[in-house]
């Protein structure tokens, strides 16, 4: 395909077409959601492929739709039995979100997504750029995407100068991204998805084919950003400041082959998700050098349950001291989280009722959804013979 650099009306409108021609030979044929166009398919892959990885979405996607073969079951079910079912894949948000928007089409619209992408925006968890995916792949709408991949390629081949995260840039992307449409519908759900791919696959952020390999890129010749040498520089970002970091502590109280959890608050970090109680999260102090190694139960339980006043019996009940266990980091998206976990182990199980806590067996884990971290924790200690649980 040949383009005038400087004619950019023809590098315009042969765009689609020298992409749709790239996918078919280099794109990703035959996942499992490319094979079902029905809206909740697409919408369920679309919100799972948001934030994880396609080689994680191809082992929990069927697993996610053979557990919620629709969406009225998926409105049906309680939230935990989703959060469960979302437990690993991490931004739980996402399945809060799909619940909830389960619930906003079975009410608002009969089960049936709407295929104009405005009213997909307004359903929960459904952004701009996925409403387009899903327009563009269930109904065949000639909506534009632009999520960070495609933001990049369009600002390389483009030149689009300015930062990505200025509102004026963003607009001009979208502009652009509209413009670029392939003027028969029926190729948008080929072309929505060669997009992607080539984003995700070939005109990546730090390593483009261009730079790395000696793959032809099919906009080679025309790439403004190439043939400026400037690919690594476009698109222009404000530079990330570090996240900050912090530190809590949390209580490993068991009693046998059962463990203490809490439900964390919707609107928290894993939020709804079954944790270890936990204190306060403080910022992390580096000048401490000397770490505690030493927590009486008394502390303990002051810091992880503050909330409630700890009956005097609970006290009693333990066996033994406060054992230090692992500090685990785990890195969100705006914040870094170390967390220090001190195992007790109690003699009587404590009544925990109406306090938002649970004895919970280690082996009905699977049953409850929990942060990835927790859960690599107590998937790793080991069962002890004794697990009656007398309540
Ligand atoms: N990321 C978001 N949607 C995707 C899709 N349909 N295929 C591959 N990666 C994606």
């Amino acid at each position: 395909m040949n383009f005038e650099v400087k004619n950019t009306p023809i590098l315009i409108s042969e765009f689609s077409k020298v992409l749709i021609q790239w996918h078919h030979q280099h794109g990703r044929q035959n996942l499992p959601w490319q094979n079902n166009r029905d809206p909740y398919a697409v919408w369920v892959s679309e919100i799972m492929l948001q934030q994880t990885q396609v080689a994680t979405v191809l082992e929990r996607y069927p697993r996610f739709m053979k557990h919620f073969p629709s969406i009225s079951i998926l409105a049906d079910a309680e939230i935990d039995e989703v959060l469960a079912e979302w437990s690993g894949l991490g931004y739980y948000s996402r399945a809060r979100n799909l619940h909830a928007c389960a619930k906003q089409v079975m009410g608002i619209y009969s089960g049936k997504f709407p295929n104009d992408p405005l009213l997909l925006a307004e359903l929960k968890g459904i952004g701009r750029s996925t409403a387009g995916a899903i327009a563009a792949f269930a109904f065949k709408n000639r909506t534009p995407i632009l999520d960070a991949n495609v933001k990049r390629v369009l600002a390389r081949i483009f030149g689009v100068e300015g930062f990505i995260q200025e509102k004026s840039v963003n607009e001009k992307l979208w502009e652009l991204a509209q413009s670029l449409l392939p003027a028969d519908n029926k190729v948008m759900p080929i072309y929505t998805q060669a997009l992607m791919d080539f984003g995700a696959t070939w005109c990546t952020s730090r390593k483009p084919v261009c730079l790395t390999t000696l793959k032809k890129c099919p906009y080679m010749d025309v790439c403004h950003a190439r043939l400026s040498n400037r690919v690594l520089d476009l698109p222009a970002r404000l530079k990330k400041i570090k996240s900050p970091e912090f530190e809590c502590q949390m209580g490993l109280i068991r009693k046998g082959n059962f463990v203490l959890l809490k439900k964390r608050p919707d609107k928290a970090i894993w939020g709804g998700l079954w944790s270890l109680p936990e204190s306060l999260w403080s910022p992390k102090m580096y000048e401490k050098n000397e770490e505690d190694v030493f927590m009486s139960i008394n502390k303990l339980f002051d810091l992880v349950i503050p909330a409630e006043k700890v009956p005097k019996a609970w006290l009693k009940s333990s066996n033994g001291s406060v054992i230090k266990g692992p500090k685990i980091k785990h890195v969100f998206s705006h914040r870094r989280l170390w967390m220090q976990i001190w195992e007790l182990h109690v003699i009587e199980p404590f009544n925990v009722s109406k306090m938002g806590l649970a004895w919970v067996s280690l082996r009905q884990l699977g049953k409850f959804g929990l942060p990835q971290p927790i859960k690599l924790l107590l998937e790793g200690l080991s069962l002890v013979r004794d697990d009656d649980l007398k309540n």
